[in-house]
């Protein structure tokens, strides 16, 4: 891959991202509302902070790079978030719990893809930060689902894999460092 296609690539999914951000914001801060317990309340109230973070982090690489937030994408992500806000409201406990956790089990190879484009574009300085926020993400799918999985329909709902141990997000991207052809080949495989 050319680095000017990996740079390209890199800043779309970043502002991407970026927008995602804002939804899961948007949608947590309906999340946290809809919980009574306190243990509960506080889990969500740590995941809010680490994707307010996330969105604060991913806004300054845009910015170092030269580009910006596409305002489609977060007009877009806002009203989705708000939109999942609602549906915390009005859908019960396991809904919001287990969709949350699942959409987190997406956000951890949305910054692993990152991580390898940055790779390939010469922002090096940005993978350390990258792979951090993919193991946050892991930290989140792993909160949501144990939750998620003490009530008694998850038995019932349709299950993701869950991802690999969480150490392998870094063992992963520094195995497919030493081999270049198969860090592309692996990046295919990872975008849907
Ligand atoms: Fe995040
Ligand atoms: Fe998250």
């Amino acid at each position: 891959m050319d680095r000017a296609t990996a740079r390209a690539e890199l800043l779309r999914g970043l502002q991407l991202a970026h927008a995602g951000e804002l939804g899961a914001i948007r949608a947590y801060l309906g999340h946290r509302l809809a919980v009574k317990r306190p243990a509960e309340r506080n889990a969500i109230t740590e995941i809010l902070k680490d994707e307010i973070r996330h969105r604060r982090c991913v806004g300054r690489m845009l910015a170092e790079a030269g580009a910006a937030p596409d305002p489609r994408a977060e007009k877009k992500l806002d009203r989705v978030g708000r939109l999942i806000a609602c549906v915390c409201r009005i859908g019960g406990w396991f809904i919001p719990m287990y969709g949350a956790a699942r959409l987190e089990n997406d956000n951890i190879v949305e910054y692993e893809i990152a991580a390898r484009l940055a790779w390939f574009a010469g922002f090096e300085a940005w993978i350390p930060e990258l792979l951090e926020m993919a193991e946050v993400e892991w930290d989140h799918e792993q909160t949501l689902r144990t939750l998620a999985a003490r009530h008694w329909l998850w038995k019932l709902a349709p299950k993701w894999t869950p991802p690999p141990p969480r150490a392998s997000i870094r063992e992963q991207f520094d195995n497919w460092t030493r081999d270049p052809v198969a860090v592309e080949r692996q990046r295919f495989r990872l975008v849907r």
